[in-house]
């Protein structure tokens, strides 16, 4: 049997339950004698407070959720670290959905954050496909997109400088020596994807490279994709001596791939990621990458969207953050024979290629 309820303390004490809600909220319009009086006796009955009762009554739960496509993947749990920290100290705590990128997901996902009165959504990779954004809108919930947005989501959006991110990326291979760079990106349809492949683009145009399609490899953001990818600029005998991963877990995979194959980073081939995850730091080489402001894209993104929620004003959309190149032993001088496809040994290691081709 649960414990008792207001209207049990009003009927022992009594007093009203509008009496009783005030004293246990510590109301100064209570006496003194009446606040303790009733805790006392909301203690010694295992009262607690009923928080969707609590809800419905003041029709705000204090809850936000934070929508995102892989839990899995170590950049997100430090950035969704952030966005609690940020969101408690507002007075919010914050329900983790993760969605695999899965439509069906986010649909059900979004539906369910509607039916419990969560009050804002901050949403990282909503695709919008296969379903209808719009109609959340008409929800009380606030919606604000984190890090990556889509050219479906309607609302204002928070993001690292992904464009120049690449820029920096690409540029400090070029600094190197380096003219022959490939490019593992991120998946289609992903706008913070697609801006980093348009950096890689820039950045090799406006040293006078024309970027070669064939040094250019889609990825999924995953470790294995980057595996994959860097195996087969190696088996098709493409002209590189450097690789631009459009994030760290496929760069770290790409690694493990030349390494496979006998190919030494930085001497015969240099890396670069993307995102600065704590991996990268402890890799072999260490990983020269893109850092991403974690806490600055927390704290704007959770102060835009309760400001939202509270009726005030939000800052122009998009707010793009400055990021920053991390260079670690991964990148070094592009070798004097430039070209390092032809060069690595084809040993293939079976072992290590069968686990990375799931
Ligand atoms: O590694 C996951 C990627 O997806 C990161 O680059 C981050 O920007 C997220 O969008």
């Amino acid at each position: 049997m649960g414990g008792a309820t207001i209207y049990d303390l009003a009927r022992e004490a009594g007093l009203s339950p509008s009496t009783v809600s005030r004293a246990l909220r510590g109301d100064p319009a209570v006496s003194l004698a009446t606040v303790r009086r009733v805790q006392e006796l909301a203690a010694s009955r295992g009262y607690r407070p009923n928080a969707v009762a609590r809800s419905l009554a003041v029709r705000a739960s204090n809850l936000l959720a934070v929508v995102l496509p892989d839990i899995a993947n170590p950049f997100f749990p430090l950035l969704v670290r952030e966005v609690q920290t940020r969101a408690r100290a507002a007075g919010y705590i914050v329900v983790l959905c993760n969605t695999a990128d899965d439509p069906e997901t986010e649909l059900q996902t979004l539906e369910m954050l509607a039916r419990q009165q969560v009050e804002g959504v901050i949403a990282i990779g909503l695709t919008g496909i296969g379903y209808d954004l719009p109609p959340f809108l008409a929800t009380p919930m606030k919606f604000v997109s984190l890090d990556r947005s889509s050219d479906r989501v309607p609302w204002a959006v928070v993001q690292a400088d992904h464009f120049a991110g690449a820029q920096m990326a690409v540029n400090h291979l070029i600094s190197l020596g380096h003219r022959h760079i490939a490019c593992i990106t991120g998946p289609p349809r992903i706008l913070s994807a697609e801006d980093r492949t348009r950096g890689y683009r820039q950045a090799l145009a406006a040293s006078g490279i024309v970027p070669d399609e064939r040094l250019i490899r889609q990825g999924d953001f995953s470790e294995e994709s980057g595996y994959r990818a860097a195996a087969d600029l190696l088996t098709h005998m493409a002209s590189f001596t450097a690789i631009f991963a459009a994030n760290d877990l496929m760069a770290l995979g790409a690694m493990s791939a030349l390494q496979a194959r006998g190919v030494s980073i930085p001497g015969d081939a240099s890396v670069v990621g993307f995102d600065d995850i704590y991996l990268g730091r402890f890799a072999s080489p260490s990983l020269t990458t893109v850092h991403q402001p974690l806490e600055d894209l927390a704290r704007t993104a959770v102060d835009q969207l309760v400001a939202s929620i509270r009726g005030h004003r939000i800052a122009e959309s998009p707010v793009t953050l400055p990021v920053s190149l991390i260079t670690r032993e991964s990148t070094g001088p592009a070798p004097l024979n430039q070209i390092v496809g032809n060069r690595a040994r084809r040993r293939t290691s079976a072992e290590h290629d069968r686990q990375h081709q799931t």
